[in-house]
C-alpha cells in the first residue's frame, strides 16, 4: 500500500548572500534526491533580504521575496526559518522571535550560538522546536552530526581542529613562500580569501566560537565562549614557521577542547603539530577536525569549511533532519548539545594557568658561557622538562658581541609554571629580545 504524500516543508530564508543562494540552488537542483531521503519535499517559500532585487534574481518567482525578516517569521505557513544574517545583533532577536513563533531554526551563526547559545537552546526547548547548526562549524564537514550521533558511544577525550580557512590559507602561504603575516594577509584579501575586515578570523575569534560549540557537544557542557582562551595568528613570524619546519613541525591555528580530570581546556591558538600527522598537512583554506574517543580512537574529518554550496550542504542536511522529525515528539529528537538537558556535565572550563601543553620557545640570547645553564636551571626550578634544545649559528652583531637564537622544546607542563619560568628568563640580561612562546600538541 502506498504511503500518503506528506506536504512539503516550507522554508523561509533570512539572508540570501553566499550561503543563502547556495542553499536555494542545492535544494532546487537536488530536490528529487532530497525528497526521497526526507520523505517529503523541502521548498524555499519565502526569502527576506534587504537587497530584494538581488534576492529576486536568485529565486525568480519560486519564492516570495520581502525586505522585512519579520514578515517571514510571522507567516504561519513557514515551518523553518533559516538564519543566514550572522553576528550577535539583529540575528539574535530574529532567532528568538522565530522560536517564540514556534518555528524550527537552522543557522550557520557560530558567533550567536557560542555567545548566546544557552538562552537560545533554552527558549527552543521551552517551545519544543529544533535549533540546528551543522553549518556553524567547519562548513560542509558534518562534524556536529558525527560528534552528536556517530560517536555517541564514546567518552570524547579531545577535539582539535583547523576550523578557520582564512587563517589556514595565510599560514600555508607564509610557510610556502617564507613571507610575513602582513604581506600574506594583503594578498589573501586581494584574492578574496580574507574579508576586508578580517579581525574575527585572524584574531582567532571565529575559530574559538566554533571550538566553543564543539566543546559543548563533545562533553555536554554549556557553551561558554567567555571562558575560552582566544589567540590568533597576527603575531606569528616567518622565522618561527621556518624553525618549526626544521624541527619537524607545522604551525596551525587549532581550536582545542580537551577533557581533563579537573575540568575542560577550551583554547584556540597557533600550535606546533608534528609534520607526520595528517592534520599538519591540511593546506590552504581547507578545514579538518580530529576527534579522540575512548572506544573509536582518533578519527579525522576533512573538507571545505566555507563557501556557498559546501555550507549549503550542511544547511540542507539540517533541513532534511527537521523534515524527518517534523511530526515527532520533541523528546524523540537528538538533544541540541548531544546530552539530555538535565544530564549536562558540571565540569568547569579550566583557567589558562591550569592548561597542560608542551612548548616551543625561541630566545634571542647573548652567545656566551653559562647562558644556557641559567635558562635550563630556571626551567628545572619550575619542574619543566626539556625535550630538545637547538642553538642556531651565532650572528655577528657589531659592538654587542655575538647573538644567537636558542630554540627550546619542552615536555608537557602547566601553563602557569611556564609563565613563571618565562618571566624569570625574560629578566636575564643575556636574554636580548621578547621570548617567543608557542604551544605544541602531539595529537597522538
Ligand atoms: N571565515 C570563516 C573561515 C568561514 O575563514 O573559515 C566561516 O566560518
Amino acid at each position: 500500500m502506498s504511503q500518503p504524500q506528506l506536504r512539503p516543508v516550507r522554508v523561509g530564508l533570512l539572508g540570501i548572500g553566499t550561503v543563502g543562494s547556495g542553499t536555494f540552488t542545492v535544494l532546487k537542483r537536488n530536490q528529487e534526491e532530497i525528497r526521497r531521503r526526507a520523505g517529503r519535499g523541502i521548498e524555499v517559500a519565502m526569502v527576506a533580504d534587504l537587497n530584494t532585487e538581488l534576492a529576486t534574481k536568485v529565486v525568480g518567482d519560486a519564492a516570495k521575496v520581502v525586505s522585512d525578516a519579520r514578515q517571514v517569521i510571522a507567516n504561519p505557513d513557514i515551518d523553518v526559518v533559516v538564519e543566514l544574517i550572522g553576528g550577535y545583533g539583529i540575528a539574535k532577536a530574529l532567532v528568538l522571535e522565530a522560536i517564540a513563533a514556534g518555528k524550527h531554526v537552522v543557522t550557520a551563526n557560530k558567533a550567536l550560538l557560542a555567545v548566546h547559545g544557552t538562552e537560545i537552546f533554552a527558549a527552543a526547548r521551552a517551545k519544543g522546536v529544533i535549533v540546528a547548526f551543522e553549518a556553524a562549524v567547519a562548513g560542509g564537514i558534518p562534524i556536529i552530526k558525527s560528534l552528536r550521533e556517530g560517536l555517541t558511544a564514546n567518552q570524547i577525550q579531545w577535539v582539535a581542529g583547523i576550523i578557520n580557512g582564512t587563517t589556514n590559507f595565510i599560514l600555508s602561504e607564509m610557510r610556502d613562500k617564507g613571507l610575513d603575516f602582513d604581506v600574506v594577509l594583503k594578498e589573501a584579501q586581494r584574492l578574496g580569501y580574507a574579508e576586508a575586515d578580517p579581525t574575527f578570523d585572524i584574531e582567532g575569534v571565529d575559530a574559538a566560537h566554533k571550538a566553543t560549540l564543539l566543546s559543548a557537544i563533545a562533553f555536554g557542557i554549556p557553551v561558554q565562549f567567555d571562558k575560552a582562551h582566544v589567540e590568533g595568528i597576527t603575531k606569528l613570524s616567518a622565522t618561527d614557521i621556518k624553525y618549526a619546519e626544521q624541527l619537524g613541525y607545522r604551525i596551525k591555528l587549532l581550536g582545542i577542547a580537551r577533557r581533563r580530570d579537573n575540568g575542560i581546556e577550551l583554547r584556540t591558538h597557533p600550535t606546533l603539530v608534528p609534520m607526520r600527522r595528517l592534520i599538519a598537512n591540511v593546506e590552504g583554506a581547507m578545514n579538518a577536525v580530529l576527534v579522540q574517543g575512548d572506544a573509536v580512537g582518533t578519527t579525522m574529518y576533512y573538507g571545505k569549511g566555507a563557501g556557498s554550496e559546501p555550507t549549503a550542504s550542511a544547511v540542507v542536511a539540517d533541513l532534511v533532519d527537521i523534515a524527518r522529525l517534523l511530526d515527532a515528539a520533541p523528546e524523540a529528537r537528538v538533544p541540541h548539545l548531544a546530552f539530555q538537558p538535565d544530564s549536562m556535565s558540571a565540569l568547569a572550563i579550566l583557567p589558562l594557568d591550569e592548561v597542560v601543553t608542551s612548548f616551543y620557545l625561541r630566545l634571542r640570547v647573548a652567545d656566551k658561557a653559562g647562558v644556557l645553564a641559567k635558562l635550563t636551571g630556571i626551567l628545572a626550578e619550575q619542574n619543566i622538562s626539556i625535550d630538545a634544545v637547538i642553538q642556531r649559528e651565532a650572528d655577528e652583531v657589531s659592538g654587542e658581541g655575538n647573538q644567537t637564537d636558542l630554540i627550546i622544546l619542552t615536555h608537557d607542563t602547566r601553563e602557569g609554571s611556564m609563565n613563571q619560568a618565562l618571566a624569570a628568563m625574560q629578566a636575564l640580561p643575556t636574554v636580548l629580545a621578547p621570548i617567543v612562546r608557542l604551544r605544541k600538541e602531539e595529537l597522538a
